[in-house]
């Protein structure tokens, strides 16, 4: 299902890069990337990124692998929950992709940890208050305002928000302490 190509129709990897604003080669760390549907994606569209693509899972590490033996010179780094602190403050984006409804807030607290000074966090996930066919069950993901206030008791000052056809988009900075 990750890599069902309809997913690209309704959630477009060009609307994702053009939220995600990244300065050129800047490091971005797709968080909780799966078998790496987007991390390829903007890879391919923006090879002067340096893409993170980061899963608790190592069958999903073991897959991005194996996929980038196939489709070589992209600048994607796999890495798992073991890389976290390396990557501490590195990141001058962080992606999270239908991720924020499985993160627990000590996930939640790694994932801003990784955010660079100034650096942004975009946050995609399923919409709560769109019925649809496809994604998890409306009561297991949130509405864009149940993020928004999850993310800013998480630390997070949200700064611009966008609605795609299923899904919310945060965009999102660590809050000044
Ligand atoms: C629904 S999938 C989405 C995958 C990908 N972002 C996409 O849209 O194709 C959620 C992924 O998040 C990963 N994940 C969940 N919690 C995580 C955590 N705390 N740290 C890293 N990855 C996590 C899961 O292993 C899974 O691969």
């Amino acid at each position: 299902m990750l890599d069902d190509p309809a997913r690209f129709v309704y959630l477009p990897p060009a609307d994702v890069l053009a939220l995600l604003d990244a300065p050129h080669g800047a490091s971005v760390v797709d968080f909780g990337t799966g078998t790496g549907a987007y991390a390829f994606a903007i890879a391919k569209l923006r090879p002067d990124l340096r893409v993170v693509a980061l899963d608790e899972q190592p069958q999903m590490i073991a897959l991005l692998q194996k996929r980038l033996q196939t489709e070589r010179g992209l600048t994607i780094t796999p890495s798992g929950t073991g890389d976290l602190a390396t990557l501490h403050r590195t990141a001058a984006r962080v992606l999270a992709i239908n991720v924020l409804h499985e993160l627990g807030d000590t996930a939640l607290r790694s994932l801003g940890a990784l955010l660079a000074p100034a650096g942004k966090a975009v946050i995609i996930d399923w919409n709560a208050a769109v019925d649809r066919d496809v994604g998890p069950p409306r009561d297991h993901v949130y509405t864009v305002d149940e993020a928004s206030d999850r993310l800013q008791a998480s630390g997070f000052t949200v700064i611009a928000e966008h609605l795609f056809t299923y899904h919310y988009a945060l965009v999102a900075q660590k809050a000044a302490t």
